[in-house]
C-alpha cells in the first residue's frame, strides 16, 4: 500500500443552473464532508475542494427559459448553493466557479499543451443548425420523437421516458428548442480527444485500483473499456464557455466542451485556494506530489468522466514531462442514488426537496444524520419524511440527546457540576466500573463485551473505506450502550445508598459524553460542539484540531478529569419532530406524486386528441404479424431496451423494444407478440431494429405487450 501524507478531496461540481437537492447531498457532499472531518480529527493534512460548474448547455437552456443571461443564472445559483452547503456544515476549504479567470486560463493551458503535442484530432461532421437562431444546436437543444417509445418530447441526447441514449440524428421530426424550427444539417469542425490512444494506460489504471474501488465504479469503467474507447469531441459551437485558445478562423465561435472544462475545475480551484492563502505554489503539494492521495466523490452518473476522461487528460498532460505531473485519483467513491419517497429526484419535474428549503425548517444535523444512515453506498436508497422523523426522535433525541442531558443534569444537581472522580482508562474502555446492586449479570451484559478501543477502530476503518452508514450506525450503537449503561445503573437511586458508586457511574457517563462528542463530530459537527460546550469546554472542537494530533484516538480515553467543571446549564440537543411538522411535507409529496403518476400515465391524453384520419388503404399498408420471441437480452447503455429475436413465420427478425423496465429477458422468451413487420429498419445503439412490438400502457405507466392467444403461430393476422 502506498503511504500517503496528504489527501485532496474533491466533490463533483454541481451545475449552477438550479438549487442542489437532498439527492446531491446524500451522494456526494455529505459523505465527502464526513470523510474530511474524520480525517481532520485524526490530525491529517486534508483539503476539500469543490465549486460550481457554470458552463454548458444546462445553464444556457435555463437562461433561455427564464429570459435572463447565463451570467445571471450562474450568479444566482452559485450563491444559493454555496449558502445551502454552508448552512449544512459542508466544510469546503475552497468553493470555486468555473467562470473564474484562473479556471479559464488553466483549462486553456491544458488544451494548448495537448494541442501542441499533436494529440487532438480534428474532425468535420454534420450537426443540426438552426437558421432562425443562427446557431449550431448541441444535443440538448434538439427535441423530437423518440424512435423507441414515440415520446414526442425526447431530448437530442436521451429520451427521459424510456431512458434510451440518443443522438439528435436519431430523433423523428427533430425541432430546435430555440425557435421550434426544423433544423438543417451543416458541416462543422471539432477537436476530438482520442481516448483510444490511452486505452492501455487506462486499463492498467483501472486494474491497479480494481480491488479497492467500488464495484459500480469498476463496472462502469470496464464497460467502456471493453467496448473500446472512442474519440470524444471536446469542443462545441456555443457562445457560453471557455474559448478555444487559438487565433485561427476555425476556432471562432468554439468553446471547450463542458466536461473537458469542468473536470479541470478541481485543479483551478486548488490553485485559487492556494492563492487565497498567499501561498500560490502550495496547490502543487496536493496535485503534483505522489504522496498526496486524490479522492473524488461523485454520483454514479459521472463515473467515466472521473475514471477515464480526466485521467486521460492528465495522462496527456503528463506525457513527456519530467516534473509538473499530475496525480490520478486514488479512489473515486461514486454513490448510487438516493430517491425521495420511492421515486427518483427530478429537478425538471420539481420532484425534489431542495437543501436550502429543507434547512429553513429543520436543523442541519438532523438531516446529516438521517442521510448518512441512508447513504446509497451499493444500492439506491430512499429518503422519506417518516424515516427522518423516526431517526430524529428515536435515535438523536431519545438516545443521544437524552443520554447527554441526563448525564449533565444529574452531575449539576447532585455533584455540584463537577466530575466527581477520575475515570480510569480501562474503565471507560469497557464501560465496566460498577459493582452495583450486586447485579453482576447486568454489568457483564453492559460491560464485558464492550471494548471501546475496538469500536472506535472499527468506526475509523469504516470511514477509511467510505462505509459511511456502517460508521455512523456503529457510532449510534455506542450512544445506545452509553444510554443503557446510565439507565440500568440508576445513579439517581444508588446515590441514596452509595454516593461513591454513583460518582463512578457519573464519571464514566460524562467521559462517554466527551467520547461521543468526538466520535459524532464527522456526522453532526454542530451537535458535537454543543455537547463539548455543555461539558464545560470553552473552544469548539475545530479549535483543538492540530496537525499530527489525533483527537480520534483521544476518544478512547477519558477526557474529563476529576474536578472538571461542566457548564451550569444543559440544553435539549434535538427537538422532536411532531406529526404536525411533517404533515404539510407529506401533503406536498402527495400532490407531487399524483402529478407524476398522472403525467406518466399520460392522463393529459384525456383530451382524446386523435391523430389525423388515415384511409383504409393506409391502414392496410401496416403489416401486423404475430411473432414468437425466441431469445431476449438487455442492451448495453440502454437501461430500458430489450433486444429480441423473433420468429415470424419462417423469418427471424431482430426488434428493439423499450420494455426492459417491465419485462426481464427471461419473461419475454416464448411469448407470442404482435408486431409491425414492415417498418423500415432503424439503427439504435449500433443495433438494427427490424420492426416494432405493440404494447399498451397501464394507468400507472406499466407497459403490457399485446399477447395474441392461440398456439398456432403462422405469423398471419386477420386485418
Ligand atoms: O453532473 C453534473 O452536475 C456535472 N456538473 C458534474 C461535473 S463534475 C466535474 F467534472 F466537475
Ligand atoms: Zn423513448
Amino acid at each position: 500500500m502506498h503511504q500517503f501524507t496528504k489527501t485532496l478531496v474533491t466533490t463533483a461540481l454541481p451545475y449552477a443552473n438550479g438549487p442542489v437537492h437532498l439527492g446531491h447531498l446524500a451522494g456526494v457532499y455529505l459523505p465527502a464532508d464526513i470523510y474530511v472531518r474524520y480525517k481532520r480529527l485524526k490530525g491529517e493534512d486534508i483539503i476539500h475542494i469543490g465549486g460550481s460548474d457554470e458552463h454548458g448547455v444546462p445553464i444556457t437552456i435555463t437562461a433561455e427559459k427564464e429570459g435572463i443571461s447565463p451570467r445571471d443564472v450562474v450568479d444566482r445559483y452559485h450563491q444559493m448553493n454555496m449558502a445551502a452547503f454552508s448552512k449544512c456544515g459542508i466544510s469546503f476549504d475552497y468553493y470555486g466557479r468555473t467562470t473564474s479567470e484562473l479556471h479559464h486560463k488553466t483549462a486553456q493551458e491544458f488544451f494548448l499543451d495537448i494541442e501542441e503535442k499533436g494529440i487532438f484530432q480534428r474532425k468535420s461532421e454534420k450537426l443540426f443548425f438552426d437558421r432562425k437562431a443562427d446557431r449550431f444546436l448541441s444535443d440538448r437543444y434538439v427535441t423530437g420523437t423518440c424512435p423507441i417509445c414515440n415520446n414526442t418530447e425526447a431530448n437530442g441526447d436521451q429520451c427521459e421516458q424510456c431512458g434510451t441514449h440518443l443522438s439528435p440524428l436519431e430523433l423523428i421530426n427533430p425541432k430546435s428548442k430555440l425557435s421550434d424550427a426544423t433544423p438543417e444539417l451543416r458541416e462543422t469542425m471539432h477537436w476530438y480527444f482520442p481516448l483510444g490512444r490511452f486505452q492501455q494506460q487506462l486499463e492498467n489504471y483501472v486494474q491497479e485500483h480494481e480491488e479497492e474501488w467500488r464495484q459500480n465504479v469498476v463496472n462502469y469503467s470496464r464497460t467502456w473499456l471493453n467496448q473500446g474507447l472512442k474519440d470524444r469531441a471536446i469542443t462545441r459551437d456555443l457562445g457560453w464557455g471557455i474559448k478555444v485558445p487559438l487565433e485561427s478562423q476555425e476556432a471562432l465561435g468554439k468553446v471547450l466542451y463542458v466536461w473537458f472544462d469542468a473536470v479541470l475545475g478541481y485543479i483551478s480551484f486548488t490553485r485559487e485556494w492556494a492563492a487565497a492563502l498567499g501561498q500560490s505554489e502550495r496547490w502543487k503539494e496536493y496535485w503534483q506530489n505522489p504522496e498526496c492521495r486524490l479522492v473524488q466523490f461523485i454520483g454514479k452518473d459521472n463515473v467515466v468522466f472521473h475514471t477515464l476522461m480526466l485521467p486521460a487528460i492528465l495522462m496527456a498532460w503528463n506525457e513527456g514531462r519530467q516534473s509538473g505531473c499530475y496525480n490520478l485519483a486514488d479512489n473515486v467513491p461514486a454513490s448510487e442514488f438516493m430517491n425521495f419517497e420511492g421515486r427518483k429526484f427530478s429537478k425538471s419535474r420539481n420532484y425534489a426537496i431542495y437543501l436550502g428549503e429543507f434547512l429553513e425548517k429543520f436543523p442541519a444535523d438532523t438531516l446529516r444524520y438521517s442521510i448518512a444512515m441512508n447513504y446509497p453506498e451499493n444500492k439506491d436508497t430512499d429518503f422519506s419524511w417518516v424515516d427522518f422523523q423516526n431517526r430524529t426522535n428515536g435515535e438523536l433525541a431519545d438516545t443521544l440527546g437524552n443520554f447527554i442531558k441526563r448525564s449533565v443534569d444529574f452531575t449539576n444537581s447532585k455533584f455540584g457540576g463537577v466530575v466527581p472522580i477520575d475515570c480510569p482508562p480501562d474503565v471507560i474502555k469497557s464501560f465496566t466500573v460498577i459493582q452495583t446492586h450486586g447485579n453482576d449479570d447486568l454489568i457483564d451484559e453492559l460491560g464485558n463485551r464492550v471494548d471501546l478501543d475496538d469500536l472506535v477502530d472499527e468506526i475509523g476503518e469504516a470511514y477509511e473505506h467510505f462505509h459511511f452508514r456502517e460508521a455512523v450506525s456503529k457510532t449510534m450503537d455506542i450512544a445506545r450502550k452509553a444510554n443503557r449503561f446510565l439507565t440500568q445503573n440508576e445513579p439517581w437511586k444508588l446515590i441514596k445508598s452509595d454516593r461513591d458508586a454513583a460518582a463512578k457511574i457519573m464519571s464514566v457517563s460524562l467521559n462517554l459524553c466527551h467520547t461521543l462528542a468526538l466520535l459524532f463530530y464527522p456526522v453532526i459537527p454542530e451537535t458535537s460542539n454543543r455537547i463539548h460546550a455543555m461539558l464545560g469546554f470553552a473552544g469548539t472542537i475545530e479549535s483543538l484540531i492540530k496537525p499530527g494530533v489525533s483527537l480520534w484516538e483521544q476518544a478512547k480515553r477519558p477526557g474529563l478529569n476529576m474536578g472538571h467543571r461542566l457548564r451550569e446549564t444543559s440544553e435539549i440537543l434535538f427537538t422532536k419532530i411532531e406529526e404536525s411538522d411533517i404533515a404539510p411535507e407529506l401533503a406536498k409529496i402527495e400532490g407531487l406524486l399524483a402529478d407524476a403518476v398522472k403525467r406518466e400515465a399520460g392522463v393529459e391524453q384525456q383530451k382524446m386528441e386523435f391523430k389525423p384520419l388515415i384511409s383504409f388503404d393506409d391502414f392496410l399498408k401496416v403489416d401486423l404479424r404475430v411473432a414468437r420471441v425466441i431469445s431476449a437480452e438487455k442492451v448495453n447503455k440502454a437501461a430500458k431496451l430489450l433486444k429480441l429475436q423473433l420468429q415470424v413465420g419462417s423469418v427471424t427478425k431482430q426488434v428493439l423494444a423499450g420494455i426492459a423496465k417491465h419485462y426481464t429477458p427471461e419473461e419475454m422468451v416464448g411469448k407470442n407478440v404482435l408486431i409491425v413487420a414492415n417498418l423500415a429498419d432503424r439503427t439504435i445503439r449500433d443495433e438494427v431494429s427490424e420492426g416494432m412490438i405493440l404494447a399498451v400502457e397501464g394507468a400507472d405507466g406499466k407497459l403490457f405487450v399485446i399477447e395474441p392467444q392461440g398456439n398456432e403461430i403462422n405469423g398471419r393476422l386477420i386485418q
